[in-house]
């Protein structure tokens, strides 16, 4: 199996836990399309918050019913990919610039189940960079902030302003993204908390504690990992 092959197994495999009657959340991402795609074709009887417009879009396209995470409140079920699958499940997020939303619809959620290919799984997070979401007014004064942030954890790196087609990349809420390539995370949840407290810094691609499965797709099919 290819890793498009892995991704569509593990979105195929997720979709066998939604029930009748659930709020499913949708992520964002190539593997997440795959569950949204494999949902769809079950034609339950659900109700599906998106955690982008991209997933918004195919979702309604396939005739999923969608709310507002504000008007459903809590959510049974959330699928979703990601860049990186660390120890205990931790998780680097944000490669789809989607991370702000993908964290506010997985906090609301009651169980969280990331799917990916065999590839995203690492001892050690950090070898993808970092995506780490900011305002834009001011965002590269924010980014010196950031610089500071990271020497407080021993990470000496620049983070890179993300850019598509000449110009910054925008998120669906407005903001820029920085990716840190970090190399090794010895210390997720120092690194979150320091991050987090910078002002400017909506959010950053670190999942920690929030994943309660991950259905990984791998060349002998389908493992689960909790
Ligand atoms: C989007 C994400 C995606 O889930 C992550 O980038 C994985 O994407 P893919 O399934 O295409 O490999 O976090 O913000």
């Amino acid at each position: 199996m290819n890793a498009d092959d892995q991704k569509r197994a593990a979105g195929e495999a997720a979709a066998a836990f939604v029930e009748a009657g659930m709020t499913v959340g949708l992520g964002t991402g190539s593997t997440a399309a795959w569950f949204v795609k494999a949902l769809a074709a079950r034609k339950l009887d659900i109700v599906a918050v998106s955690t982008s417009l991209a997933t918004a879009e195919l979702a309604a396209s396939l005739g999923i019913r969608l709310k507002e995470l504000g008007e459903a409140k809590a959510i049974d079920l959330t699928v979703d990919g990601a860049d990186e699958i660390g120890p205990a499940l931790s998780l680097i997020k944000g490669g789809g610039a989607a991370l702000l939303r993908e964290k506010l619809v997985w906090e609301a959620s009651k169980r969280c189940v990331v799917i990916a290919d065999a590839a995203k799984r690492v001892p050690v997070l950090g070898k993808f960079p970092l995506p780490i979401e900011v305002v834009a007014f001011g965002h590269e004064t924010t980014m010196l902030r950031i610089c500071d942030a990271l020497t407080e954890c021993d990470l000496g790196v620049a983070p890179r302003l993300r850019m598509k087609d000449g110009a910054p990349v925008r998120t669906d809420g407005g903001n820029v993204i920085y990716d840190a390539a970090c190399g090794r995370i010895e210390e997720p949840a120092l690194l979150a908390a320091v991050l987090k407290s910078v002002t400017g810094v909506v959010d950053h691609g670190l999942f920690l504690d929030l994943a309660d499965l991950a259905l990984v797709g791998t060349a002998d099919g389908v493992v689960s990992v909790e």
